[in-house]
């Protein structure tokens, strides 16, 4: 390179020099375009991912939990992934409230994953929080694990009645979600 442009004579020096003009304007006007033309691009993309009414009103469920009894429950759909919402007998809560929150892998009380007045009332996702398997428990007649409450049957993970992990590699208490109570028996998840 250093051998070409020291045998360059002016005038192709010049033309060299013209030639890069020339294709920095061309550069710059090809960037300037893409530039345009990116964000002729971008903006449909972004008015695309905001929710539109009808998304945000899918992204909640409501589920009617009158028809739960004690010690059953149900599976529900929420954002594409299984809701189990359970109906506690007064011997799961005690069994729940007799645990040292201290020795658990982690720690949660009852109350805390519970909503104040429905105690008995147990909402959580239907994922088992270490690879994502759906654990067993909600339908009549599964098995429930070694702590009565699911049991997630790929790797061996036990959750007992308030949904916390117990025993297995799950690292963490099946996930509640955000979730209220819009009368005495019908909740709204998202
Ligand atoms: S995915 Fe549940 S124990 Fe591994």
């Amino acid at each position: 390179m250093a051998d070409t442009a020291a045998t360059a004579t002016p005038e192709t020096a010049g033309e060299t020099d013209t030639g890069i003009r020339r294709r920095d304007f061309l550069d710059i006007a090809a960037v300037s375009a893409a530039g345009i033309g990116g964000l002729a691009v971008v903006y449909p993309l972004v008015s695309q991912m905001a929710p539109s009414k009808d998304v945000l009103a899918a992204s909640s469920t409501e589920v009617d939990v009158a028809s739960i009894e004690p010690g059953m429950a149900i599976k529900a759909i929420f954002r594409k992934q299984p809701l189990f919402v359970r109906r506690l007998t007064p011997q799961e809560i005690q069994m729940a409230e007799g645990v040292a929150v201290g020795s658990l892998r982690d720690p949660q009380t009852l109350e805390e994953r519970t909503k104040e007045g429905h105690k008995d009332m147990l909402v959580t996702m239907g994922v088992c929080t270490h690879l994502g398997c759906v654990p067993l428990g909600a339908a009549v007649g599964e098995p429930r694990g070694e702590f009565g409450g699911y049991f997630c049957p790929c790797h061996g993970s036990h959750y007992d009645t308030a949904g916390r992990i117990r025993k297995g590699p799950a690292p963490k208490n099946l996930e509640v979600p955000e979730y209220e109570f819009t009368s005495d028996t019908v909740i709204q998840v998202g």
